[in-house]
């Protein structure tokens, strides 16, 4: 059966399985390889999207689960349009390898959404989920900072 998704504000037709993890459906059916698989058991964060606006882990959402609009790190901004916390990331050049970054960005994006000024405690509780094995995460930390301000500032 036929599975239309609205991903990153576009329609998307597939016929996998409707237990076929959203991660895969993502990256092999729709060629979206920006959501990265790390762990696929929700230990790792790097799959982190957002369904109408909550961050979730890809591995771990059924297609046929999938309750809402999708928003992957190749709709959050645009390469003219940084998403204030894209801008801060590469600002504060948090990356190292990058693989995690994705993830970490989605799930900042979405802590951002819903905590504004967020303190040093609250990002480290929020983005524990998400692991980095190159260590960024007092990069992260402030990048998180600073994507506050741009956006209290309406970047
Ligand atoms: S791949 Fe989904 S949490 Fe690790
Ligand atoms: S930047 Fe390498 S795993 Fe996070």
């Amino acid at each position: 059966m036929t599975a239309t998704l609205t991903i990153n504000g576009e329609s998307y037709d597939t016929d996998a399985p409707a237990d076929t993890p959203l991660l895969w459906v993502l990256r092999d059916e729709f060629g979206l390889t920006g959501t990265k698989f790390g762990c696929g058991v929700a230990a790792c964060g790097a799959c982190t999207v957002h369904i109408d606006g909550e961050a979730v882990r890809s591995c771990q959402v059924a297609l046929g689960d999938v309750w809402g609009e999708v928003l992957t790190i190749e709709g959050l901004g645009s390469p003219g349009a940084l998403h204030a916390v894209q801008a801060a990331w590469v600002h504060h050049q948090v990356a190292q390898c990058g693989y995690c970054q994705p993830g970490q960005i989605m799930q900042a994006a979405a802590l951002l959404a819903d905590n504004p000024a967020p303190s040093d405690a609250e990002i480290d509780d929020w983005m524990a989920g998400n692991l980095c094995r190159c260590g960024a995460y007092s990069r992260i930390r402030l990048a998180i900072h600073d994507a506050a301000g741009r956006l209290s500032e309406g970047a």
